[in-house]
């Protein structure tokens, strides 16, 4: 099946970015499993990046805060008593307790439980018991919690260990430009979840960066999305793909094009169609479904007007390096955080959120509540299940004294290897 796709777009452009130079050297599995490896990428690569840390609409009001961790440090994201955002190490400056577990609440203080020393929510000395006892002099006029960078983008706050960091907006580069037309701002968190994962955190990012693995593991998204007409492109750290939804794969041989696959049919009654009536076949389902919901405009419940016509059905993927993946449509958003494990570089934590636009003249959904969840116990869905599941044999795999010659890309897979060159620019070879 031939997608055809838009040339001209509002806001989000659709052309196509240059092909850069990447190489085709074979990447070393050691990366996945090597602990010397994993150090080097703290110190020279999460230390030194913009990070994900939550979302602004979960701390409105001064001493809102957010508990959030990577790696061994944790880190509180908090609404100052002006009422602006930053982000301080979560570590009490007497003997290093840590002030807060992770999670989103409100505090009038940050009052450490193991000997009292108070802080206000600006990250000051409040107070601190018995302050002439220390023969040092008087700690208050010498300590306070520990500030790094933070801002915010897209209803999302960020932050950086890197004091020198470049500016959020350029570290994003073009993201911003393109993203901002779903105004992710407006969007509810219906779904919020993690979950440790037995593999390394890039071999979960490697995963959800190409399409070629769908006719293995996830062979129902071939009668829903097209996996081989993928429109690549790669910025300067980040990167995306543009993958055609209500098609079918062209690895299916279709023998009635007018029998419209079930979970096609879905998505049309999704968008209002009635499939028990529709007169095209499967080559025009997609077009049709982003007419019809350009025909309803803003009357479908929220505002489309900033949105190009692939962009009603498809999912505009990108990747913000180094670790958030967010798959939009136009009344939704999924977003994948990973997480490396503390100390071991065969576990990660999983982050997922998914967003949902609130309908006008509709109940907005309630803010749900942050889950812990359990691999093969709790699932997170049919898709990230089979991804999730595969991915502990990658990584044993990775391990294989029968695997020498590390991993073959393939050019639809240059996102991993884009990714590989980002993240070498940091921690070198
Ligand atoms: S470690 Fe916080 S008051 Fe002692
Ligand atoms: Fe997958």
């Amino acid at each position: 099946m031939n997608i055809q796709r838009v040339k001209d777009s509002p806001f989000t452009p659709v052309d196509k970015a240059p092909e850069p130079e990447l190489g085709c050297d074979a990447i070393p599995a050691s990366r996945y499993t090597s602990r010397d490896y994993m150090e080097k990428e703290w110190e020279n690569m999460w230390t030194k990046v913009w990070l994900l840390g939550g979302f602004l609409a979960d701390i409105p009001d001064p001493g809102d805060y957010i508990c959030t961790e990577i790696g061994w440090e944790s880190i509180l994201l908090v609404r100052d008593s002006d009422g602006d955002v930053r982000a301080f190490y979560n570590v009490c400056q007497h003997r290093g307790n840590q002030l807060r577990v992770p999670g989103i609440g409100h505090a009038e203080s940050f009052k450490c439980a193991y000997h009292h020393w108070e802080w206000t929510i600006d990250g000051e000395v409040k107070n601190i018991p018995d302050p002439d006892d220390f023969p040092q002099g008087l700690p208050c006029d010498k300590v306070q919690l520990k500030e790094m960078p933070c801002d915010t983008w897209g209803g999302m706050i960020w932050f950086s260990m890197n004091e020198d960091v470049e500016p959020l907006a350029d570290y994003l580069g073009v993201v911003p430009s393109h993203l901002d037309a779903y105004h992710f701002e407006k969007m509810v968190c219906v779904n919020d979840a993690t979950v440790e994962w037995h593999c390394n955190w890039k071999s979960s990012i490697d995963a959800f960066n190409e399409t070629y693995h769908v006719q293995g593991i996830h062979p129902q998204l071939m009668w829903c999305l097209d996996d081989v007409d993928v429109q690549t492109d790669l910025y300067d750290k980040h990167s995306r793909y543009l993958v055609p939804f209500g098609a079918i794969s062209p690895r299916i041989n279709l023998e009635d094009p007018k029998q419209i696959p079930g979970p096609m049919q879905d998505m049309m009654v999704a968008a209002g169609m009635d499939p028990a009536t529709y007169e095209g076949d499967v080559t025009t389902v997609r077009r049709d479904i982003q007419k019809h919901r350009r025909a309803q405009g803003n009357s479908i419940g929220f505002d489309i007007s900033d949105m190009n016509d692939d962009q009603l059905t498809d999912d505009y993927h990108y990747f913000i390096f180094p670790n958030l993946t967010l798959n939009t449509h136009c009344d939704s958003l999924m977003l994948f955080r990973q997480r490396p494990h503390e100390t071991d570089p065969d576990k990660m934590y999983f982050d997922i959120w998914n967003f949902a636009m609130p309908k006008e003249g509709e109940d907005v959904p309630e803010r749900a509540n942050h889950r812990e969840l359990v691999h093969g116990k709790d699932s997170l869905g049919l898709v990230v299940d089979q991804d999730a599941f595969n991915l502990p044999r990658v990584q044993r795999g990775m391990h294989s004294r029968g695997f020498e010659k590390g991993l073959w890309i393939p050019f639809q897979e240059r996102r991993i290897r884009h990714f590989h060159k980002t993240l070498e620019d940091y921690v070198g070879e």
